[in-house]
């Protein structure tokens, strides 16, 4: 396909920026704190370190606002400019207001609306597939989707099968409308609500609203059955991959990157194997951020900016609480990093 100008308006990523906090949580001071070997947790995870925000009193909008800071910068937009932001996530500031509302506020984002969008470790798929409805429809012209998860809050560090996994981060894409062969092209995006009962944090919500016992019990902490949800991603992130490059008859030929979900360095390669794509085309960050849920994809498609071109053929899949997975194929927009602090435009025409 050629990226010929066509009538009909998508949604593409026109920029890209990331934040992680400073303090590095290694496997080596994990294994003083639980029983665990850095070399268990490489071989069956793939994690030898993770971002943890550790100042009291600084939620997840923090990091998501250095990262919009960034975006901004790089992009050459204002705030006021912005007629959609969106956080998706699992750990926001607050149960209300929704925590789109409290970056809003801190960025100076004023023209437009803004609320969360929860599903799982798929939120940032989910959320573009929903975003770029707006833009399709011609209702948003810019919109800021937000990534970013502070889930060091919801880890037990006394459980050594969760504590390895998760860690800290933040990243957000600038989404806009193009009449070019560019953007988000197709997805694929499913639910098993069955599936909740392997993954879950308690307490804390309307179920089982927080109180003495629940936090003496343990109940605000991730509880997830491994295994079970392992076979799940494995499987089911690789059928909607299969699925939808079927459907637009690409071969793996075609395909420039695959950027998996970053929960198991084991699952990654599964899937990349499972649909014959070498190596290097496989994005992979696990080593050194650990799972950050919904900031695992665009963590991803941040520090591999460097390496993009106008019009790769980009593959993302997820797989999360829920349950729920999906894939997304998208046509990227510009060559290499896009800063226009520095000068650089990455090959896209500035409106
Ligand atoms: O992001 C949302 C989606 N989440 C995922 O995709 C995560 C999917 N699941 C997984 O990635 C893996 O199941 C885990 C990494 C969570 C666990 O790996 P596993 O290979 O499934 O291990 P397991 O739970 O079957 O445990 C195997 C053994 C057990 O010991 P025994 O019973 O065989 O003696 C565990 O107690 O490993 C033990 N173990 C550990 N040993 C050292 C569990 N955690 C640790 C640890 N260090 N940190």
């Amino acid at each position: 396909m050629s990226n010929t100008n066509s009538n009909r308006i998508r949604a593409v990523i026109t920029g890209i920026a990331g934040y992680v906090p400073d303090y590095i949580l290694t496997n080596e001071e994990l294994s003083r704190m639980v029983d665990t070997t850095d070399e268990w947790i490489m071989s069956r995870v793939g994690i030898r370190e993770r971002h943890i925000l550790k100042e009291s009193g600084k939620g997840v909008s923090c990091m998501a606002v250095k990262a919009v800071e960034r975006l901004f910068a790089k992009t050459g937009t204002k705030p006021e400019e912005v007629d959609l932001l969106v956080w998706c996530g699992v750990t926001g500031d607050m149960p209300f207001p929704a925590t789109a509302n409290i970056i809003s506020d801190k960025l100076g984002v004023k023209n437009a609306f803004s609320f969360d969008i929860n599903a799982g470790c798929s939120s940032f798929l989910f959320s573009l597939v929903t975003m770029a409805q707006f833009i399709e429809t011609g209702r948003c012209r810019k919109i800021v989707l937000i990534g970013a998860e502070k889930l060091s809050m919801y880890v037990d560090y006394t459980d050594r099968s969760t504590c390895p996994l998760f860690g800290d981060g933040a990243a957000a894409v600038l989404i806009e409308p193009t009449t070019d062969n560019l953007g988000l092209m197709d997805s694929i995006t499913r639910t098993d609500g069955s599936g909740w009962k392997h993954l879950f944090l308690q307490a804390g919500g309307s179920a089982l609203p927080a109180s003495m016992e629940t936090v003496f019990r343990r109940q605000h902490y991730i509880h997830q059955e491994g295994q079970a949800v392992f076979k799940a991603a494995v499987s089911k992130m690789g059928d909607t991959v299969l699925e939808l490059m079927e459907k637009n008859n690409l071969s793996p030929d075609d395909i420039s990157w695959l950027v998996p979900h970053q929960a198991n360095l084991r699952i990654i390669n599964a899937t990349g194997n499972r649909i014959g794509l070498s190596k290097e085309k496989v994005m992979i960050n696990i080593e050194k951020y650990g799972n950050t849920s919904s900031a695992t994809v665009p963590l991803c498609l941040w520090d591999f900016e460097s390496q993009l071109k106008k019009g790769d053929n980009i593959i993302l899949t997820t797989f999360g609480a829920g349950f729920t997975w999906g894939t997304i194929y998208l046509k990227w927009a510009y060559d290499g990093v896009r800063d226009l602090s520095q000068g650089l435009t990455g090959g896209l025409k500035i409106n």
